[in-house]
């Protein structure tokens, strides 16, 4: 396997990596879409997948140009198919299975979510990521879709442990920058806003944190929040606006690194990976960091720039498939939803 070059369009943000076999990323470039989507609140998705066919082969044709390789150097292309939002999905995979065909190159549908967890194990100048676990881990997957906590028993060997019953963590950190006014996507606002914050401030709950299971829900969290919301004024100064998002974002924070300790203690299993949008956050970096001392794990978390959607976590989820012979064919459909 020479260079695997990819697609992630499953979202809003339209991606494309080229990343070598030693999970070297030779390079990633994302054109976000968070500008365009602001104004609503939420992702709107026929605007976002307008948007990926505007940005989509420019960005194909720059990430040729810029690493200087030719067509003949890519031995694979990988393309997200699901799950995700259809109209976006399409863009990317139609657009794979057109370069696969013209360039007689392998192409392999990657799951969203697969991806995401092997972004710790990717490299670049300036993060070197382990080699890919040999031992069965632990990956907890938070982002704005998806809070699911898996164990890994080798590469396409995944047990679910535990998954939200509700809202996704991303979603909760988004819901409730939005009742605050804070703007979309608001994960990264609370984060920023939280710094200066005080953790006791408010008092909101950290739901299933003490069940006997590895389930999450975030519904009952965003009601809190929103009852509380009720009871202050309208107009917020800054320290209690950094109050409110310290606290509720402890809250989110405690219940993630509650449930992984958990695991980690019931399975006996010492190796842990955190991934997805949410994994960006740094009170939760922090949190996993000192968990990860006070346990003695080998914890992986992506740089920033891996942690949200990014095609070079698609590159190597692919390469990993193509090398074990999985290859798809032109038939490969689009789904908004399928289990890893
Ligand atoms: O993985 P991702 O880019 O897209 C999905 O697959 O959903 O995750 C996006 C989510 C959003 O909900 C965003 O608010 C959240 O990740 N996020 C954060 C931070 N940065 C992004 N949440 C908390 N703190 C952050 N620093
Ligand atoms: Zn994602």
């Amino acid at each position: 396997m020479k260079n695997i070059l990819a697609i992630e369009t499953s979202c809003d943000d339209t991606s494309v990596a080229i990343v070598n076999s030693k999970a070297e990323v030779i390079l990633c470039l994302t054109a976000s879409q968070d500008l365009v989507h602001e104004p609503f609140g939420g992702i709107v998705p026929e605007i976002a997948s307008r948007n990926h066919t505007k940005h989509l082969l420019p960005l194909v044709e720059k990430a040729m140009d810029t690493s200087g390789l030719s067509w003949k150097d890519i031995s694979g292309i990988a393309v997200t198919n699901r799950p995700g939002l259809v109209g976006s999905l399409i863009v990317g995979l139609v657009t794979a299975k057109t370069l696969a065909l013209a360039y007689e190159i392998p192409f392999i549908g990657v799951h969203h979510i697969e991806g995401h967890i092997m972004a710790p194990f990717l490299r670049d100048d300036e993060y070197k990521g382990p080699d890919f676990f040999k031992d069965p881990f632990l990956a907890l997957v938070v982002s704005g879709g998806h809070t699911q906590l898996y164990e890994v028993n080798g590469f396409g060997h995944y047990q679910v442990l535990g998954q939200t019953m509700d809202d996704a963590a991303g979603e909760a950190f988004d819901k409730f920058a939005k009742m605050m006014g804070l703007g979309y996507p608001g994960g990264v606002q609370v984060d920023r806003l939280a710094k200066s914050g005080n953790i006791k401030a408010f008092s909101f709950p950290r739901p299933l944190l003490n069940e006997d299971h590895f389930n999450f829900s975030f519904s009952g969290l965003k009601s809190a929040a929103q009852r509380q919301l009720e009871k202050l004024p309208q107009d917020k100064d800054e320290p209690l606006v950094a109050d409110l998002c310290a606290s509720y974002q402890q809250a989110i924070v405690d219940v993630l690194c509650g449930k992984l300790v958990k695991a980690s203690f019931d399975k006996g299993i010492k190796n842990v990976i955190v991934s997805g949008g949410v994994s960006a956050n740094s009170s939760l970096r922090n949190h996993l960091q000192a968990e990860a001392e006070k346990n003695g794990w080998q914890l992986a978390i992506p740089p920033l720039r891996f942690c949200t959607d990014n095609a070079a976590m698609i590159a190597l989820a692919g390469h990993f498939r193509l090398q074990q012979g999985d290859q798809s064919s032109q038939e490969l459909a689009p789904q908004a939803r399928a289990e890893l």
